[in-house]
């Protein structure tokens, strides 16, 4: 898949982690998220360009409509693998294989429910028929592909003696990836850290594959779930733009690239990803799939590097570093802004006053800054036309 050495020893300084994208599958499973073709193609353009390794295109027997959208991403990848979803079905895997075809490097992922709550009232399996269906999916994929990843899907609620069974099944049928799903989002970092490094231990074959994070969001632990797997030798994470997905979503792409670029002396990892397409890629994401971004999300919300106390704005006039930890330039935005509201103090007036091109005298910046506080104690949003024009009626009134 790559050329790219991938070394498995936890922490190891320099490791390429592999950033497996799946906006356009489990991103799209959110309700009213779907997107048509067209914008999907969009969406694969950008990550394609920004570095994601492996792009999960959608799951082509849900639908004629999926399966095209598939083929069409796979035929237009410049960079990325291209991978297709499938259960564990002959039908299901050919349509993956015939789905990814086109693509210079084609991925199909299969996989099955390993936890005994799904085997028993989603499947009505016994373990040993799921155990067969892994051997027999992984080799069946294989005829289309030889990068093919398996999942075993409630990894995190699965009894691990029969997790380890069903991994080394997979690997032995040639899967190359074995993907770890939280799919419930049930997990704790420490609880994930101890499963991936229980599986390196005691799955023979494990340290030759690739081991993925999936981390469903459920507890709001999804990226920190994904770093501990990370942490204990899992080199791919599986995420999406926004941390769209089921329910609370999955782990947001862009919140753990960031946490392993900005935290790099604790996180000694590194990905492919050009960072400074990160903005691009949230709001192409939010539109066509018209999801907003709430405010306050990491690295990519409308808050994210906003300021509005007096204090915080004062300290980020002196060094932004006192109140931002990565810089707006490094996921993509202009410049950080500092919001006039009712909290701003009076270094963030006289700055935005500069911007605006004026220069007033002392007496006339003191009565312009205690009118802009009464109007921001009764306006949400301070425009820059309301400053714009509580400067014009002092100088109008200067001039009576
Ligand atoms: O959450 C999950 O388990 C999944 C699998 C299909 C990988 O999305
Ligand atoms: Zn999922």
């Amino acid at each position: 898949m790559s050329t790219e050495t991938t070394s498995k020893t936890a922490g190891a300084p320099g490791d390429r982690v592999f950033i497996f994208d799946t906006t356009l599958r489990d991103g799209e499973q959110s309700p009213g998220a779907s997107m048509t073709r067209e914008e999907k193609l969009q969406v694969a353009a950008v990550l394609d360009e920004m570095g994601v390794d492996i792009i999960e295109a959608g799951f082509p027997a849900a639908s004629q409509g999926d399966f095209e959208s598939v083929r069409e991403i796979a035929k237009a990848a410049k960079n990325a693998v291209i991978c297709g979803l499938s259960r564990a079905g002959n039908a299901d895997i050919d349509r993956a294989g015939e789905a990814i075809a086109p693509a210079k490097r084609g991925r199909i992922h299969t996989f099955i429910s390993t936890s005994p709550l799904h085997m028993k009232y989603k499947l009505g399996k016994e373990p040993h028929e799921v155990l067969e269906a892994v051997t027999s999916s992984v080799t069946r994929a294989r005829q289309y592909t030889d990068d093919v990843e398996w999942s075993a899907e409630d990894a995190t609620r699965t009894e691990h003696d029969f997790l380890c069974r069903c991994v080394e099944a997979a690997i032995k049928a040639g899967a190359t990836t074995v993907n770890i799903p939280d799919t419930v989002g049930y997990t704790v970092p420490e609880e994930f850290y101890a499963l991936i490094t229980m599986l390196r231990e005691r799955v023979p074959g494990a340290d030759e594959i690739i081991l993925s994070t999936h981390c469903h969001n459920d507890l709001g632990l999804a990226v920190a779930n994904s770093l501990a797997g990370v942490r204990a030798g899992a080199r791919q994470i599986e995420c999406t733009i926004n941390g769209m997905g089921e329910r609370a979503g999955n782990a947001a792409l862009e919140e753990v690239v960031m946490a392993m670029r900005t935290r790099a002396d604790t996180l000694p990892y590194h990905t492919g990803i050009d960072t400074t397409m990160i903005t691009r890629a949230s709001k192409l994401v939010s539109a066509v799939s018209a999801f907003p971004v709430q405010y306050n999300k990491a690295i990519v919300g409308k808050n994210a590097f906003a300021h509005e106390s007096g204090i915080h704005q004062h300290g980020m006039l002196q060094n932004a570093q006192t109140y931002e930890i990565m810089t707006p330039e490094s996921v993509g935005l202009k410049e950080s802004t500092l919001v006039m509201g009712k909290h701003s103090g009076r270094h963030a007036f006289r700055q935005k006053l500069q911007e605006l091109g004026y220069e007033l005298s002392d007496n006339a910046f003191e009565d312009t800054f205690y009118r802009f506080k009464v109007l921001a104690d009764h306006k949400k949003h301070v425009f820059d036309e309301d400053i714009e024009a509580l400067v014009d009626d002092e100088l109008a009134r200067a001039h009576d």
